[in-house]
């Protein structure tokens, strides 16, 4: 089949590169000079496993770029639009970029075509974009709008494409959705896995996968309601885990207790700093927004995106509860990524709670392996040095600062790590080690939802400042013995 994409960001880039690697002919089409620059030269402009192996594998071949979006259109059969959809002041999603896409691609419409809506938009964007093809002279029976949803995840784009739980596409007619159901045969008929060159399963795939045809506004629905909901779960974790932490409760045995129950599940239930990335933060304002626009107060999300914030001041209470005064403090952080796995720093919690601790004086050390150069356009060189290593983050820091869950910050060198601390006290704000084996080591070690070890510092008993942050005595009961 014939494709173009529209954008080569994150969701743009890694379609086109996976269509092309299903068999398709793709045509990728992005404004912007500097990413076309560097993919002309096989260059991945975002840091993205496999999407490298992939450009080398389809570019020239499968996959050509393009800069008319004219050309890019006329060559198609169905056209994929993954362009940014920013939030406005209010919160709402910006559709200008989509809107005018929209525009030129009736501008160039000659045979028939399905325009389909990858990028994130609010429910009724494909009717909007019908009328504004129409608009813009768009003979009717020459296009249908799709929405077709995408559920990656930054770091794992590239197999959440090839290896997904579902994949859904909202079309108005059979003729769109036999066309759509055509482009995902690979993965629906299980074609593509039996390939020897496939990009390989990060699961053992347990059958076909299941393709969900809908109308273009529930497809619309289900995209925001499932972000809406992973960020529900991880608000909600967040607030067990400070209940936790309350009454010295510990949050992983809470969680695999309650995420043994199927119901449930263990997925996405990791408290920490809270999420942040240019996608769930944005679009729980903006389905906010789109809800209320609809007649419907959605006041649960408000509470989602409180808690959320609340986690970071949260934390930086708990520095502050570590090292009594900030002032002067020279602190090794890990991570400055929203998330370990990606160079991303939109909306990176990381950043935030830096950038507070530097307005508080601090000096930092930091040490990201991918995002150092994105963090240094938000956090500059002022009291912030960005170190080459882990070891060199704590290197005579008075505390080390875990923000970011790269998974190569778990195999770190305890001992060394302890020796390179002026004090050795680490607060986890990614629950990445084991407090056992920090308490073994001679960490003073504070977490999320775990109690702190060691509980008391040899000591520093009476009236000491190490009591723990929020304790309060058990409510009295209220249930009545009669
Ligand atoms: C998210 C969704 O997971 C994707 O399904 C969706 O396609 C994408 O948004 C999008 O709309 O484009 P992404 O933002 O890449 O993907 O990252 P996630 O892995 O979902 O993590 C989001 C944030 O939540 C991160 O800051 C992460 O650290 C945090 N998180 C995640 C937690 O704090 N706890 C968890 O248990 C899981």
């Amino acid at each position: 089949m014939r494709i173009s994409v529209i954008g080569s960001g994150y969701v743009g880039l890694v379609t086109a590169v996976c269509f092309a690697e299903l068999g398709h002919e793709v045509t990728l089409y992005d404004n912007d000079p500097a990413k076309q620059h560097a993919l002309q030269q096989g260059l991945s402009p975002i840091h993205e496993r496999y999407v490298p192996e992939l450009l080398k594998r389809h570019l020239g071949g499968k996959l050509k770029l393009s800069n008319s979006l004219a050309d890019s259109v006329g060559q198609s059969v169905a056209i994929f639009v993954a362009v940014g959809t920013p939030p406005t002041v209010n919160g709402e999603a910006d559709l200008s970029y989509v809107e005018s896409v929209a525009r030129e691609i009736a501008a160039n419409i000659k045979d028939y075509k399905i325009v389909v809506g990858k990028s994130t938009v609010p429910v009724y964007t494909s009717e909007w974009v019908r009328r504004v093809m129409l608009l813009n002279g768009a003979p009717a029976d020459l296009f249908d709008v799709a929405s077709n949803p995408e559920f990656l995840r930054e770091g794992t784009a590239v197999t959440d494409f090839l290896y997904p739980d579902r994949i859904v596409i909202g079309t108005d007619n059979l003729r769109c959705t036999e066309t759509l159901q055509q482009i995902y045969r690979p993965l629906t008929d299980g074609s593509y896995y039996q390939r020897g060159d496939a990009i390989p399963a990060p699961k053992p795939m347990t059958g076909a996968v299941r393709l969900i045809a809908t109308t273009a506004k529930s497809a619309e629905l289900i995209k925001y309601a499932s972000n809406a909901f992973l960020a529900m779960k991880i608000s909600f974790i967040n607030a067990v885990a400070t209940l936790c932490e309350s009454v010295g409760a510990d949050v992983d045995q809470v969680k695999e207790g309650i995420g043994s129950d199927s119901r449930i599940g263990r997925q996405f239930l990791n408290p920490g700093l809270g999420y942040g990335g240019s996608c769930f933060p944005k679009d729980l304002s903006a389905y906010r927004a789109v809800a209320r626009e609809c007649g419907y107060d959605f006041r649960l999300l408000e509470e989602v995106m409180h808690i959320n914030n609340e986690q970071r001041e949260r934390f930086l209470r708990k520095v502050r509860h570590a090292l009594w005064t900030l002032k002067g403090k020279r602190l090794g952080v890990l991570g400055l990524a929203f998330k370990g796995g990606t160079d991303d720093v939109r909306e990176s919690p990381a950043v935030a709670v830096v950038k507070s601790l530097i307005d508080e004086g601090c000096r930092i050390q930091a040490y990201d392996p991918a995002a150092v150069t994105n963090a240094r356009e938000i956090l500059g060189s002022q009291n912030i040095e960005y170190v080459a290593s882990a070891l060199d983050a704590a290197k005579d820091a008075d505390a080390l600062l875990v923000l970011t869950d790269w998974e190569e910050f778990r195999t770190l060198d305890l001992v060394e790590l302890h020796k390179r601390l002026h004090y050795p006290i680490v607060i986890d704000g990614r629950n990445m080690f084991n407090p056992d084996a920090m308490a073994e080591r001679g960490f003073i070690y504070t977490s999320v939802g775990r109690p702190d070890v060691p509980h008391e510092i040899p000591g520093a008993t009476n009236g000491s400042p190490r009591q723990k942050p929020n304790f309060r005595t058990p409510a009295s009961p209220t249930v009545k013995v009669p």
